[in-house]
């Protein structure tokens, strides 16, 4: 391995094209998919009618179940379908190719043949966390002048609250809603379940490996949402790292307990495993240890992927029984800081342990991670998957770090199949993540000699809670609605389950007193308007907040309190 200091050299330990079996090489990923190079093909079709085309029609593609016992199961033949019937009602509403469609839903089977529908017709998916409060949904519709919107009774009042204001939503439509039970429409709401629709043939767009996909919204320190954009070739890393780091084959029962709404559960939740062609089960419920275990022993769940703070949830609870995990083959986590402790427990209770990746949003596929077969270093994210070249770039001069240890950023040197094409109108933001030849994370972390990437820490002030990131920008915007507020920073705190929590510095308007009433009238407030992860568990009322000599709010002070780390100098403050 060199640590030379000349960025050339980083390229000398990137891993090779593939590892075993799997190949990572483009060409190699292409044929196993039916892609032809340069050639046009659909990302939605890929995911199911492939499978039907090759025979596997009847093979199982999804195991449904929530959390009143109902379940279902749909083979590919079912998904191929059902989800023609969504492309086809989607075209006869006037959708587009290129028109995005927000589904703002819980995990209904209707998501998944709706996803699968959106990309059949070319349109683009926005996939956006159902339990989001009304301000959370319309900053990010409006960004994405989304032209329909797909979502349940459940979540229709948020949805008509922020109706008027966004004047390129043409159409919302109620799905999982049988005949007759749905709510009283009115003008631009229409209601579509796939399994009362009547059968259809559905002609896929002819997408090509950069057709766009996906929008999928991450929050950043400063401003609003991002929206990431993702193309239909994001399939080939997705398909290459389902195979290689996460094991899947076709004959897998699998379970990833991501939400689509975030890009785990549709990369590694929808993706990436239908394009092995593995059975999903997807549970429609609430944390509970003992159900989670029962599942796991109910659908035979080969393999299983999850975060940190799922993980800690099952460590505080009752232990499985001896013959609930015996399924169990691979289990990985990804999505936050997995603690060693946390890789131990697993290995003792579960009787193996969890294999840490890392990735984000931007980058669509596993990008480090402990691939099976690597000795796990606990507490270390792993190696760079093969084709990847990751570095540690110094926080001044961006050059690679040589030194082993050394804490710096977390890098990757573009492009690879999965990368986020732009952030959708936001060109400037999306130019700031590259410099020279990389393209930064926000992450800072370090490389140690046997080539393990450790994280350590985001270089930003995104919040990430219980895996999920929260933009302090959006929870600050929400406070300073509440009548109380006059000035806020939001930060993150340290917790023993979520990993990080959000914590509020308020300063009180003169007419406000501080009381624990108003703290939780404050808390509910966000939660009711933004969303429950953005809702601060902690807040502490204050005279006056740090700021620059220029103004600005050092949320990094704040935050360096919380977490026991040296304040430094509040007097020396630059911009
Ligand atoms: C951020 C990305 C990756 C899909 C789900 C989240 C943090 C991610 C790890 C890990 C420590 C991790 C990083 C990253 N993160 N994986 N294994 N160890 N931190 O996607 O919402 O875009 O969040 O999550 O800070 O940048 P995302």
């Amino acid at each position: 391995m060199n640590y030379s200091n000349d960025s050339r050299d980083v390229a000398a330990v990137t891993s090779p094209g593939s590892i075993g079996s799997h190949s990572y090489e483009p060409g190699a990923l292409r044929s196993a998919l039916d892609i032809k190079q340069g050639g046009t093909f659909n990302l939605g079709a890929l995911l199911c009618d492939r499978h039907c085309a090759q025979g596997r029609g009847e093979h199982m593609a999804l195991i449904w179940e929530n959390h009143t016992g109902l379940r279902k199961s749909f083979t590919f033949d079912d998904l191929r379908r059902h989800s023609n019937a969504w492309a086809h009602k989607l075209a006869e509403l006037g959708v587009k190719p290129g028109d995005r469609v927000c589904l703002f839903v819980d995990r209904v089977p209707d998501l998944y043949f709706a996803f699968l529908g959106i990309l059949k017709l070319g349109a683009v998916a926005q996939p956006l966390f159902s339990q989001f409060m009304a301000d959370a949904l319309e900053v990010r519709l409006a960004d994405a002048d989304t032209r329909a919107v797909i979502t349940t009774g459940r979540h229709l009042e948020k949805v008509r609250s922020v109706r008027a204001r966004l004047p390129a939503l043409a159409w919302v439509i109620l799905t999982d809603v049988k005949s007759g039970a749905h709510p009283t429409l009115v003008e631009g709401e229409v209601v579509m379940t796939a399994e009362e629709a009547p059968p259809v043939e559905f002609t896929p767009f002819p997408a090509n490996e950069d057709t766009p996909s996906l929008l999928h919204y991450t929050s950043g320190t400063t401003g609003r949402p991002k929206g990431a954009q993702h193309v239909h070739g994001s399939v080939l890393s997705q398909y290459a790292t389902t195979r290689h780091v996460l094991d899947l084959r076709p004959d897998d029962v699998y379970w990833c307990t991501a939400d689509p709404g975030w890009v785990t559960g549709t990369s590694y939740g929808i993706i990436g495993p239908w394009a092995v062609g593995a059975t999903q089960a997807i549970f429609e419920a609430g944390f509970s240890a003992q159900r989670w275990y029962e599942f796991i022993a109910r659908h035979r769940v080969t393999v299983f992927y999850t975060a940190p703070t799922a993980i800690r949830m099952l460590m505080k609870a009752p232990p499985p029984t001896p013959d609930q995990l015996v399924s169990l083959r691979h289990m990985c986590s990804v999505g936050e800081p997995l603690n060693p402790a946390a890789v131990l427990w697993a290995e003792r209770v579960m009787g193996r342990p969890f294999h840490d990746t890392y990735w984000q949003t931007e980058t669509g596929a596993i990008m480090i991670s402990n691939v099976p077969g690597l000795p796990i270093k606990p507490g270390s994210m792993g190696k760079p998957v093969p084709s990847i070249a990751a570095a540690i770039l110094d926080q001044q001069t961006f050059q690679p770090i040589a030194v082993p240890g050394k804490v710096g950023l977390i890098a990757f040197r573009p492009p690879w199949p999965s990368m986020f094409r732009g952030y959708f109108k936001a060109e400037k933001t999306y130019q700031s993540k590259f410099v020279g030849d990389y393209y930064l994370t926000g992450d800072r972390g370090s490389v140690d000699r046997d080539g393990y990437y450790w994280f350590v820490g985001r270089d930003d002030d995104v919040i990430n809670t219980a895996g999920h990131l929260v933009g302090p920008f959006e929870v600050e915007s929400a406070l300073l609605r509440h009548p109380a507020v006059a000035e806020s920073a939001a930060v993150s705190k340290p917790d023993p389950t979520y990993g990080e929590v959000v914590k509020a510095f308020i300063v009180l308007r003169p007419e406000h007193a501080g009381s624990d009433e108003l703290k939780l009238d404050i808390m509910n407030f966000v939660r009711k308007h933004l969303s429950p992860l953005a809702m601060p568990h902690a807040i502490d009322f204050v005279e006056k907040l740090p700021k620059t000599r220029s103004g600005k709010i050092v949320r990094r002070m704040l935050r360096a309190q919380e977490w026991g780390e040296p304040v430094g100098d509040l007097s020396s403050l630059d911009d």
